[in-house]
């Protein structure tokens, strides 16, 4: 069957003058129906550009320079502009970071869910769906009169109006109270299993994305470097990348204490390069990782772009699961 979406060697790049950005460095990436993928990764390693590339909702700066993206085995870059009309309508659903950026601040919150809506529905059942207490009362409401994360839980409403095949979630509780996050996301997630949609949450929050996805995919530098269940990739790293990353949002902190940042900065191409992109701040770097690119290959469960995952896999120690 073909996949709901699939990227394949994927290629895009910002042209500005003097500068360029290889954001995306050959992506292979498939996105199942009714299934909750994470992309996780630092700032800059290309998660927006991958997500927006579905929509094809790509400032016109980006290029794409090599592969291709499919919506249920089309092109999205073939589409004629009322295709993707119709795609971003009806059939993808998003939802950003800051939920006021994504609402008109004049105008009554039920009146822009009805326009989501499109007439297909009932605003106030859409609102309680979305476990809005008071659904009326919100709908009466301006966006400024809801506090963040009654704002994101409309946004979501907007989302899931026309009933998506995926939704697209770019950082949805970053603008939110530690207290609401968790339950922003079990909405999120419970709507997902009801309408049996998928969910693509893009984040850079490794423990949100324990609790909330299925999925996840690691990147570093504009691709995946592992990508698999998420048990398996997070509990038992493959990747120096994962595994770093693991370690610097562990959790384990004491209060005052901050996470061990990941030494050096996250990189970000302006061309494909013959090395391992991670190799510089890599602890287990070796000669070869600077002369050759690591292809993704399966391994233990997943796709993991390193030399040495097996090495790696084989040297930790494996973390039993203590949610017995
Ligand atoms: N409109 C743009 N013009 C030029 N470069 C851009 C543009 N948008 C993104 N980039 C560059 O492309 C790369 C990937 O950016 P992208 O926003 O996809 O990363 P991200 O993983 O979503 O980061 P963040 O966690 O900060 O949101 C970065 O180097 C970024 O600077
Ligand atoms: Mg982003």
């Amino acid at each position: 069957m073909t996949a709901l979406i699939e990227a394949r060697g994927l290629t895009l790049a910002y042209d500005s003058p003097g500068h360029r950005a290889l954001a995306l460095d050959g992506v292979d990436l498939t996105i199942e129906r009714d299934e909750s993928l994470a992309i996780v990764g630092e700032s800059g390693s290309g998660k927006t550009t991958l997500g927006m590339a579905i929509g094809r909702l790509l400032p016109g700066e980006a290029r794409r320079e090599a592969g291709d993206l499919l919506v249920e085995g089309r092109s999205v870059f073939d589409m004629t502009a009322a295709d993707l009309r119709a795609l971003r309508r009806d059939k993808l659903g998003f939802v950003f970071q800051n939920p006021m950026a994504s609402l008109d601040p004049t105008m009554r919150v039920g009146k822009q869910v009805a326009l989501a809506l499109g007439g297909r529905g009932d605003v106030a059942e859409l609102l309680a769906r979305v476990e809005l207490p008071n659904p009326e009362r919100v709908a009466r409401s301006f966006p400024h009169q809801l506090s963040g994360g009654m704002a994101q839980r409309v946004v979501v409403a907007m989302a899931i109006a026309r009933a998506p095949f995926a939704v697209i979630a770019d950082e949805p509780t970053a603008s939110l109270d530690a207290s609401v996050r968790h339950r922003v996301m079990d909405t999120l997630g419970r709507l997902r299993a009801e309408t049996r949609a998928s969910l693509v949450i893009l984040s850079h929050d490794l423990r949100m994305v324990a609790r909330h996805a299925e999925r996840v995919a690691v990147m570093y530098a504009g691709r995946p470097v592992e990508l698999g269940p998420v048990a398996q990739v997070l509990n038992e790293p493959a990747h120096p990348y994962t595994r770093a990353l693991m370690r610097a949002g562990a959790g384990g902190e004491r209060p005052g204490e901050r996470p061990e940042p990941i030494p050096g900065s996250p990189t970000t191409l302006s061309a494909r390069g013959a090395s391992c992109a991670f190799a510089p701040r890599c602890a287990m770097r070796r000669p070869v990782c600077a002369i050759v690119r690591p292809e993704s290959r399966s391994i233990a469960g997943r796709q993991v772009a390193c030399h040495f995952a097996e090495a790696i896999l084989a040297e930790e120690p494996t973390v039993e699961e203590t949610n017995s």
